[in-house]
């Protein structure tokens, strides 16, 4: 079956959406079954905390991946079931477990679809969803954990011997084997990490793509690819103006070094609109300004991480530079979801020349 690269890549978006609103239910379900209160047994507690953890590396993948769309149907109407269970008087503790492991099955069946499904993807998408595999391992664990507890208190609910006056009490020996498991200190989410490595990051998977646009020797890619590396470079310059630039442009040491950036920004963003407009009809023009393109990115990065970058590192603390990060990514997701990127620029473009009028020129 011949499946566009275009539409191979948003068919993983909607299952990271999928898979990401189905945690935000998670989450509100934990809250509902009172998993992180003090009184609930500390394995899940930990497993309550491993959850939140997930939420934000799903918005940390998403954001690197650079496709964002809404949850399908079926991923919404599911949380939606479970959520009133979980939630409502009406059911009985055992079903509200059954109803929460439902949920997590799915997703750990989804989640193993896209960690599957990577494998056979260009190496820019191997890299975005480098740090899904710690998310899926830990849905895994999970449901193992949960299916064990559902036998514990499920046998003690049936056979009607003490009780029940609470089943994640009571089932301290179901949990017990996942005492001591300790959640992967190696990755982090973007919201604990300072801004460098974060826009590091972006500008290696970059790198990725103009490899995998050059190297393709087949035409039909050629515009899934570019939409990628369009999108990508878009909402990474625009965030990058909105969260980093604006920090530093009145810093005398890194004034001309923002207007020389911003301006190159620009020069990338027009370029990226030329591009598109002879992608479709002739690939040898394509290919000539994706060369040119190339290089202006090149240096941009080269000027960014040697000579910016380092002056970041100097005029800021720790907490500024985690604080951008945050920064930094809100500002990112919002592009991603803007679907009139266009209009992002343009209004971007009318903040600089104001920005530029109130200081009394560019
Ligand atoms: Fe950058
Ligand atoms: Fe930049």
């Amino acid at each position: 079956m011949q499946i566009s690269e275009q539409d191979m890549r948003e068919a993983i978006g909607f299952e990271l959406a999928d898979i990401l609103h189905r945690q935000k239910t998670i989450l509100s379900c934990n809250e509902a079954l009172n998993l992180m209160d003090a009184e609930a047994h500390e394995s899940l507690r930990t497993m309550a905390e491993e959850d939140d953890k997930n939420l934000r590396m799903l918005e940390t993948v998403i954001g690197s991946y650079g496709i964002r769309v809404e949850p399908r149907y079926a991923a919404v109407q599911l949380s939606d079931v479970v959520s009133d269970i979980v939630t409502n008087e009406a059911a009985i503790p055992l079903e509200k477990l059954g109803a929460y492991i439902l949920l997590k099955q799915n997703q750990m069946m989804c989640s193993h679809l896209v960690h599957k499904s990577v494998q056979a993807t260009d190496l820019d998408i191997k890299i975005a969803l480098g740090a899904f595999d710690g998310v899926y391992a830990t849905f895994t664990r999970h449901v193992t954990e949960l299916t064990k507890l559902m036998e514990t208190a499920g046998v003690e609910w049936i056979t009607g011997k003490p009780p029940v006056t609470g089943i994640f009490g009571r089932a301290r020996d179901a949990v017990s084997t996942v005492a001591g498991m300790v959640i992967s200190k190696v990755a982090k989410p973007a919201d604990e990490m300072s801004v460098l490595p974060i826009l590091t990051m972006d500008h290696r998977k970059v790198e990725v793509l103009f490899r995998e646009i050059t190297d393709n020797a087949d035409p039909q890619k050629d515009a899934g690819i570019f939409h990628q590396l369009k999108a990508d470079l878009t909402a990474h310059s625009i965030a990058e103006e909105e969260t980093v630039y604006s920090r530093f442009q009145n810093l005398s040491d890194m004034k001309q070094q923002m207007i020389d950036a911003r301006q190159e920004h620009e020069d990338i963003r027009t370029l990226l609109d030329e591009i598109t407009d002879v992608l479709d009809d002739d690939r040898e023009a394509f290919l000539d300004k994706i060369d040119d393109l190339q290089q202006l990115v090149k240096h941009h990065v080269d000027e960014e991480e040697n000579k910016v970058f380092p002056l970041i590192k100097k005029n800021s603390s720790e907490e500024v530079l985690v604080a951008m990060s945050q920064d930094f990514m809100e500002a990112k997701k919002r592009v991603q979801e803007n679907v009139g990127v266009d209009e992002i620029i343009a209004s971007a473009a009318n903040e600089d020349s104001d920005m530029a009028a109130t200081h009394g020129g560019a």
